[in-house]
C-alpha cells in the first residue's frame, strides 16, 4: 500500500514537473520527419527535396511557429498536386526569405490547365495566423490557393514566375507559363500586403469571401487584380485594394461574373492610392458576361458600391486599350459608384452600360 502511494505521488510529481510535451522543437529535413515534427509547437524546416507525387503536408498544432531555414524543391513528375499544404489555427509561419521552387520549367507547355497535368495549386494555405516572407518560384500552374479557417495575414510573399514569360520547346512560341495565378482567395478576413507577383495570370483573384485587404503589393506582367470569376451562390463583400502597383498587365482592376450565375453578389469594393501603367487591354473592366469579354451580360450577380473615391488611383493603358469599360446586365449593378478619385489615360474610352450614375469619373484623358 505504501509503495503504491509513493508510486502515485511520484507519477503526479513527474507529470507536473515536465513541460508540456508539445513545447518541443521539431525538425524537418525530409518528408519522413514530418509526422513527429508536427507534434511540437516549434517546427524548423531545413532545405530538402520533396519526392515527386507527394504533398509536403503540415497539419500543425494550434499556435505553432514554423521557421523555414532552407530552400525547398519538389521532384518533377506530371501529377495533380498540391505540392505543399499547411493547415492549423493561429500559426506563425516564417519563410525568412527562403524559396519553394515548383520546378515550373519542367511542366510549362503554354497551355496551363488545358495542357499536361500539373501540380495545382502549388501552395495550399488552409491556416490562420500569419504567413510571411516566403518566396515561391516557378509554379507549374496556379500558385497560392487560400482557404483560411480564421483571420490570415500574408506578408512579404514573392511569387516569381517570370521565367514563364518566355516560350519553351513545348509552348509553340507562346509564353511557357499559363494560368499561373498568384493568389486565389476563397476565405474571409484575409490581408495580403507587401508582396510581389510576377506571372502570366491574375495577380490576385478573389473567388469568394468578406473583409479582404490587398495592400502595398506589386503585380507584374499578368492579368492584374481581379474579383471573380463569380459563379452562383457566392458572396464577395468588403474588399479594399490599396496602395498597389500594377505594371505591364493585361488589365489593372477587373470584376468578372459568370453570365449564367445566379444568387450571388459583389459588394463594397474600394480601390485607393493604386497606380497601374502600360495596361495592354483595359484599365478597369467590370464585366458580367464571363467567359466572354464584353459579350451579352447576365444579371444574376448583383454588383454594388464600387468605389474609387479615396486616394487617387491613376491608370495608364496602351493606345489601343480601353481605360475603363463596364458591361453590366439589366438592373444588376446598383448602389453608389463614386469614382471621383480615378484618373485614366492613354487609351480609348470604354463602353459603360447598365450602371448607376458613376459619380466623378471623367472619361477624358487627363
Ligand atoms: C525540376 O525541373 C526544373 C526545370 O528543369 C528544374 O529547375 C528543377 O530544379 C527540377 N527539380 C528537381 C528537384 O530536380
Ligand atoms: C471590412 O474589412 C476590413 C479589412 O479590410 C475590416 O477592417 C473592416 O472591419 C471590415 N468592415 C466590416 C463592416 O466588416
Ligand atoms: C458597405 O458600404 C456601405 C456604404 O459605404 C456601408 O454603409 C456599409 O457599412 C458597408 N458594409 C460592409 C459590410 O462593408
Ligand atoms: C508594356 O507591356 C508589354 C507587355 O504587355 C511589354 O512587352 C512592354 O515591354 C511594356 N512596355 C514598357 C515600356 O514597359
Amino acid at each position: 500500500m505504501f509503495s503504491l502511494l509513493v508510486l502515485i505521488s511520484l507519477f503526479t510529481f513527474a507529470k507536473a514537473a515536465v513541460p508540456r510535451a508539445t513545447d518541443c522543437v521539431g525538425t524537418i529535413s525530409s518528408l519522413s520527419d514530418v509526422s513527429a515534427a508536427v507534434q511540437c509547437t516549434t517546427v524548423n524546416i531545413n532545405s530538402f527535396t520533396v519526392p515527386a507525387r507527394q504533398t509536403f503536408r503540415l497539419d500543425l498544432l494550434q499556435g505553432t511557429t514554423v521557421n523555414v531555414l532552407g530552400e525547398i524543391l519538389f521532384g518533377n513528375t506530371s501529377w495533380k498536386g498540391p505540392l505543399f499544404q499547411v493547415t492549423g489555427q493561429d500559426i506563425e509561419f516564417k519563410g525568412n526569405g527562403h524559396s519553394f521552387d515548383g520546378g515550373g520549367g519542367y511542366y510549362w507547355d503554354g497551355l496551363g490547365g488545358k495542357g499536361s497535368t500539373k501540380p495545382c495549386p502549388m501552395m495550399r494555405i488552409d491556416m490562420s495566423g500569419t504567413f510571411s516572407d516566403v518566396h515561391v518560384i516557378n509554379c507549374p500552374e496556379r500558385c497560392f490557393a487560400i482557404n483560411n479557417p480564421a483571420p490570415l495575414v500574408i506578408n512579404g510573399a514573392v511569387v516569381d514566375n517570370s521565367q514563364g514569360d518566355y516560350p519553351n520547346d513545348k509552348s509553340n512560341g507562346r509564353p511557357a507559363g499559363h494560368n499561373t495565378d498568384g493568389f486565389d482567395v476563397s476565405g474571409n478576413d484575409v490581408v495580403i500586403r507587401n508582396s510581389a507577383v510576377l506571372n502570366q495570370d491574375d495577380c490576385l483573384a478573389i473567388n469568394k469571401g468578406k473583409n479582404i485587404l490587398f495592400q502595398n503589393n506589386y503585380c507584374h506582367g499578368g492579368h492584374g487584380v481581379s474579383i471573380g470569376s463569380i459563379s452562383s451562390n457566392t458572396v464577395v463583400e468588403n474588399v479594399s485594394i490599396l496602395d498597389n502597383k500594377v505594371v505591364n498587365s493585361v488589365t489593372a482592376f477587373r470584376i468578372k461574373t459568370d453570365k449564367t450565375a445566379t444568387n450571388s453578389r459583389v459588394s463594397n469594393v474600394t480601390y485607393s492610392d493604386n497606380t497601374a501603367t502600360n495596361c495592354s487591354s483595359y484599365g478597369v473592366l467590370i464585366d458580367q458576361s464571363y467567359p466572354a469579354t464584353e459579350g451579352t451580360p447576365g444579371n444574376g450577380v448583383i454588383i454594388s458600391d464600387i468605389s474609387f473615391n479615396q486616394g487617387a488611383t491613376e491608370l495608364s493603358v496602351v493606345q489601343d486599350a480601353q481605360m475603363a469599360a463596364v458591361n453590366c446586365g439589366k438592373d444588376s449593378c446598383t448602389g453608389t459608384w463614386d469614382w471621383s478619385s480615378l484618373k485614366t489615360s492613354g487609351g480609348k474610352i470604354g463602353k459603360i452600360q447598365n450602371t448607376p450614375t458613376i459619380i466623378g469619373y471623367t472619361t477624358n484623358p487627363y
